[in-house]
Parts: C-alpha cells; structure tokens; sequence
C-alpha cells in the first residue's frame, strides 16, 4: 500500500437556521463514507465541519423567537450536532463559524487581502427598510416581477417567469421584514478583486482534478463574466466587523469557507499530533477535499480559491460537488411530506439503511439523485438483509452449536476465497473516486457468489449425517470468512454493523487491511441478529410524521384567552405619556372597597393624585415608597371620593389578582416610558 497521505476534508457547513435534513444527508454521507475508507486504509483523514452561523436571516430568526443570535445558534448547534452522530457522521470537529478561532482568521484574511490590494471600496446604492433601519438583502424584498407581472416575487428572481433582475428593478417593493416599502440608501461597500484573480483562476481550473469534469465545462461561462465581490454588509448584521470600519461587517459568505479552516484551527488546538501549517501553508503537501453541493459551486470554485490565493494560503487540492435529492422524482415537497428531516428519518429508521441506499446510488458526478422510497425499502431488504447478513444467519448457527464456536483450520475453496480478497484494490479504487455505487454493487455480486455456495452445499443438510459434517463445518467456515471480508469492504458506509459483526468475530479492528486476514482454527462470539427487514408502512408513518412537522412550523395564529383588542396606529400609541411614579403614599379610602389612594411623585415637585382599584391586592404600606408607571397625561376625572389625575399600570384578572408595574431600582421617578 502506497505511504501515509495526510488529508483534510470538509462537508458544507449547514446554516445553523435550519434543522438538518435527507437532503443535506446525502453530502454528510458521501464525505463520511470517502474520510471513513481513508482512515481504514490507514491514511491521516481529518474530517471538520462546523454550523454556519451569521447573516441576516439568522439574526431575524432569532429576533423572532425572542433570543439572542448567540443563544439561538447554540440550540441549533446541539441539534446539528446530535443529527450527525446519530447518522453515524464521524467528524473529527464540528464546531461553529461564530468562534475566536474564525474572527481571527477572516479578520487576518481580510487585512492581507487588502496589504496585497485586492480589496477596495465604493458607494453604493441599496434597499433599506426606513422602519426596521436596515438595508435589505434581496432575499428580504418583495414585490412585483417587472417582465412578467406575477406578484409576491423575491428581490432577485421570479418564481413564475425566472427573470432575474435586481431589487430596485422590483414594481411595488415591499420590505419582507416590515412591510414597508424600501427606499434607496447609500453606503459604503468593500469589494474583493474577483476580477483580478482571473488568470490564476482560468489556470487553476483547467488544471487536472481540481474540479470535475461537468464543473469545468460552467466555469468558463462564469469566468468570462467575473466581477468585483462584495463582501462588507451593514449594520445591524450578525458577523464579524470589518477591522478599522465601524458599523461594517463582512458579508457571511465570506467567512463561512474560512469556517473550514476555523474549524481545524480549533481541532489542532486539541491535539498534538496536527499543525495548522502543515495543511494551510503555501507549501502543504496535505491533500484537501471540499465536498459540496451543486448550488454553491460558485463560492467553492471562484471566491474561496482566489481568496486563499490572495492571502497567501495553499488551494484546496480539489472540490467535489454532488447534485440534488429528489424523492420519488420530484423536489422535496414540505406538503407531500417528503421533505424529511433526519430527525424524522432516525425515528423511523436506523441511520444506515439510509447511508446504504446513498451508498449503492451514489456516483463521482452532480446528476440529481432520487431518492424513490419504494426501492428503498426493497434494496435495504434484498441487499442488506436478504443477502448480506444472510451469510452470517446461515452459518453462524451451526458454528456454534455443533463445532464449539470454532472456525475450521482450513479453507476448503481457497480458489473462492480469493476471489473475495482480490477484489480489494479494485474496490478501493471506487471508493476512491467516489464511486461508491460500483463498490457497492461488486461487493453486492460477492454476496450473491458466498449465498449461492452456501445454498448449494446446503451445510443444513451435510449436518445431519457424520460424514459429511465435517464438510458442514468447512462450508460454515468459509461463509463466515466470506461475511467477514464483505462486511469490512462495506464498513466506511455501514460503520455500526461493522462494529457488531466485530464483536460477533472477536477481532481487534476491521480495517481494509486485516479484511484480508482469513480466520481459521479460531473462535467465534455466538451470532446475534443484526439487521431487521422493514417494510412501507414504515415509510408511510414517516411521511405522516413529516406532514406533521409542517403543521407544527405553521400553526394557526395563537389566540389569547383575552383577545388583544383592535390595532391601532403608532400615533394613537404615542398620545400615551407614561411615566415612572414613585408611590410617596398610598392608603385606604373611607367608605370605598376596591380603592386606594396613592400620592405619585414623578419629581422635580410634580405630584398627581391617583385612586387606583387594587385594594384587595395591595396593603398600602407595603406600596410606600415602591416604583411603578402611570399614564401621565390622562384628563382628570372626578371622582366620588375625590379627584383622580392619571392611572396606574397594572397586569391581571382582577381581584386580589393584580400586579402594578414595578421598575426595577434604576429607573426614577419622571423618566419616560417608551
Ligand atoms: N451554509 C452554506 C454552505 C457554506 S459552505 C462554506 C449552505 N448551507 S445549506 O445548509 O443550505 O446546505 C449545506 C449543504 O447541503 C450544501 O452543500 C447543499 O448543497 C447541500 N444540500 C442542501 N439541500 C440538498 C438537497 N436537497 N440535496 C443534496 N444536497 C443538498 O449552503
Ligand atoms: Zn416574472
């Protein structure tokens, strides 16, 4: 086997504002399974990812659910994160493009690209919603398409006609954050010399292997139609700010690939044995591997090259794209419930029936991928089941029962059995192409060769006779050794079944080495079962449960117990003047039951007079002395027992059941409550 190459790899970084989902989990198992057969074949293979945490849609989402982007990007984190290792995703890191390891280097980045000129900066021309006070992204603007006419389209492109167009292009633009309609605002933006890096692109891209074949072909529409990038965004903006310019941040698409090198930043920082340098220096001879998807190979194959080319770093050794999931041939529809997410898959299924199925169909090229469920569960059930653990069930009963658990001391067909351990370079070679559909349908044919032996010696019978048990024995052995060396063929895609049949065989690792050890004269573990068929009911109730994710994301509009009363408009709201009032004195009123008098002082010698309704909720010593707020400026009211000059605010059904506002100690008497 050649020497020990060092290779780091990369999986998209998923947008921490979204739940991970079978989409997604087509790139996660291709890169898996690629990093997993690396390390099997003895080879340093890191693997790191991380959350891709910031820009503007992120910031709103959390806006909307009331937290900080810090909180909410953390929750999505441990989701990510727990979705992975369910699905068997072994990374090495997963960390998060919002860490010091990631504003160090986009920021350092950032100022060598600009100590080597390729940064510059202009004024221009953007949306800005004048309510929310912020610019726009176009994704964040809405309107009418001005080809076709359709309403209710995107900033940047028409659903109905496909134009594309720019935002100020939009008829009718309404802000989708506010609803108000945008205006045009100048600002100052930076920008990466794209254009620039055109000569060292035309030749990066032709050079061999770095992109496939079918991405070659594109980039040389995109390369002669290259432009400055803008990579600064206004604040509000949930990034990283541009060093020396306040209020500007880089745009999250141009720390987002930085998150790659963020991340093995971080791992190196936990181990001894990596170097930062050794991958991402100028003169690395690691290898390294970016597997993406089809839509962002624009980022991948133009920015992210240059961009390391202009700071001075090594560029990616090549970057693989990988095309859409379709589910039985059509988009993954949120309605149809194929939009499922991995969450919704693992409560119905165990992780490699998936990372099979992507396995046996998965090419090195970026054609969609269907992902048709009915031939899901055939496949996982004739292949896995059917065939595959097959081989063990058939023998391993025998072995254990009649022989004491022992593997015969010789191979009986050692012309079969080298057929299985020929079959490990050319099985390599696919796996190292990422071809891991041919792999699997050759270990596939193997299987069938071991079932076929088997069925043919019928060990069943040849037990039941003492001369020919013997043989029984031999063949058992042999379809034991023939499972063993598939099984290892298949770990990088089925890890957790190459874990229990490592324990069924008592062996210390199942590597792609030791698959060629053959086991004779050697002692078994007794067989458990380890893969059950399943069937479409099971699909169906994922798909129930799928439509019932969607239910539970639009819910019908909460309703209080006590309806909120009609709106109204901002003007009718800033009539009300409250103000903190600080309770000087507060007591009973003879001959009232529900009333208390307070003396509210809202300083500078300003009192008001106020009977407030919370005697059966306050004792009035209690109150002396206390904050709360009161509508200042409501007209005075006359009142049986006296002249009452403003309200109280307070919260509750009534009854002893009220809470008056009560600031906390920072406030004072008089401030303005807004
Ligand atoms: N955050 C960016 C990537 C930044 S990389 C520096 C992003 N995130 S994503 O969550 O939208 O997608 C993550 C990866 O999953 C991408 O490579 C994307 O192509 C892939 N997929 C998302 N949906 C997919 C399918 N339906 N099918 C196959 N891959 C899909 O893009
Ligand atoms: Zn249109």
């Amino acid at each position: 086997m050649s020497s020990q190459r060092k290779i780091l790899v990369t999986s998209a970084l998923p947008y921490a504002n979204g739940d991970i989902h079978i989409g997604h989990l087509l790139e996660y198992v291709q890169t898996d399974i690629w990093v997993r057969f690396q390390k099997s074949r003895g080879h340093q293979c890191i693997y790191v990812c991380a959350d891709d945490t910031h820009g503007t849609p992120v910031m709103l989402r959390a806006q909307k659910e009331g937290k900080t982007p810090e909180d909410f990007i953390k929750e999505s984190h441990q989701a990510h994160e727990q979705d992975f290792a369910d699905c068997l995703i072994g990374f090495d890191n997963f960390h998060s493009t919002h860490s010091p390891e990631s504003k160090e280097l986009t920021q350092g980045i950032y100022l060598k690209l600009k100590e080597n000129g390729h940064i510059s900066s202009k004024t221009i021309n953007q949306l800005f919603d004048p309510e929310k006070e912020m610019f726009l992204p176009d994704r964040f603007v809405k309107g009418t398409c001005p080809k076709c006419g359709s309403e209710d389209q995107y900033g940047d492109n028409c659903d109905a006609c496909g134009a594309t167009y720019s935002p100020t292009e939009l008829k009718n633009p309404k802000s989708a954050v506010s609803g108000a309609t945008p205006i045009l605002k100048e600002s100052e933006h930076f920008f990466f010399d794209l254009k620039g890096f055109e000569g060292f692109l035309r030749e990066w891209l032709g050079a061999d292997g770095h992109v496939q074949s079918e991405v070659q072909n594109k980039m040389n529409e995109w390369l002669d139609d290259l432009r400055q990038w803008d990579i600064s965004r206004d604040a509000p903006y949930f990034g990283w700010e541009i060093p020396g310019e306040k209020g500007k941040y880089f745009y999250v698409w141009l720390d987002a690939p930085i998150g790659y090198m963020a991340s093995f930043k971080n791992l190196c920082d936990k181990r001894d044995d990596l170097n930062f340098d050794d991958f991402w220096g100028k003169n690395s001879d690691a290898e390294v591997y970016h597997f993406i998807g089809k839509d962002i190979i624009y980022f991948h194959t133009l920015f992210w090259p240059s961009v390391l080319e202009g700071a001075g770093y090594r560029t990616p050794s090549a970057v693989w794209a990988h095309g859409f999931v379709t589910v039985n041939g059509q988009k993954m529809s949120k309605s149809k419930g194929t939009f499922i997410k991995a969450r919704t898959y693992l409560n119905h299924f165990r992780p490699e029936f998936l990372r099979y199925y992507y396995a046996a169909k998965l090419s090195n090229r970026i054609d969609d991928f269907d992902l048709n469920l009915e031939d899901f569960v055939q496949r996982v059930n004739s292949d896995l089941v059917g065939k595959l653990v097959n081989i063990a069930s058939r023998c391993a009963g025998f072995i254990t029962k009649q022989f004491d658990g022992k593997l015969s001391d010789s191979i009986i067909e050692p012309e079969l059995i080298k057929q299985f351990t020929d079959a490990s370079e050319e099985l390599a070679q696919h796996y190292e192409n990422r071809d891991f559909g041919r792999a699997v349908k050759q270990i596939m044919t193997l299987a069938d060769k071991a079932n076929a032996y088997i069925a043919n010696e019928e060990p069943w019978n040849l037990v039941k006779n003492d001369e020919t048990k013997g043989r029984a024995h031999q063949v058992c052995s042999l379809g034991i050794n023939m499972f063993k060396i598939l099984t290892a063929y298949l770990a990088p895609v089925l890890p957790e079944l190459a874990g229990k049949v490592q324990d069924f065989l008592r062996l210390d690792n199942l590597n792609w080495v030791s698959s060629q050890d053959v086991l004779t004269n050697y002692e078994i573990n007794k067989f458990k079962p380890m893969m059950q068929r399943i069937d479409m009911k099971q699909v169906e109730a994922m798909i129930e449960d799928s439509k019932e994710d969607l239910e539970a994301e639009v819910k019908p509009e909460a309703q209080l117990d006590d309806p909120i009363k009609d709106e109204i408009q901002f003007g009718d709201f800033d009539k009300i003047d409250l103000r903190i009032a600080k309770i000087a004195k507060a007591e009973h009123v003879e001959g009232a039951d529900k009333l208390l008098k307070l003396q509210l002082d809202l300083g500078n010698g300003v009192t008001k007079q106020v009977f407030a309704g919370i005697k059966a909720a306050y004792d009035p010593a209690d109150l002396e002395g206390k904050l709360t707020v009161m509508v200042a400026n409501l007209a005075p009211r006359k009142m049986k027992f006296g002249l009452s000059e403003g309200m109280v605010l307070a919260a509750g059904p009534g009854g002893k059941d009220l809470w008056i506002m009560n600031p906390d100690e920072g406030a004072q008497p008089g401030m303005r409550v807004k």
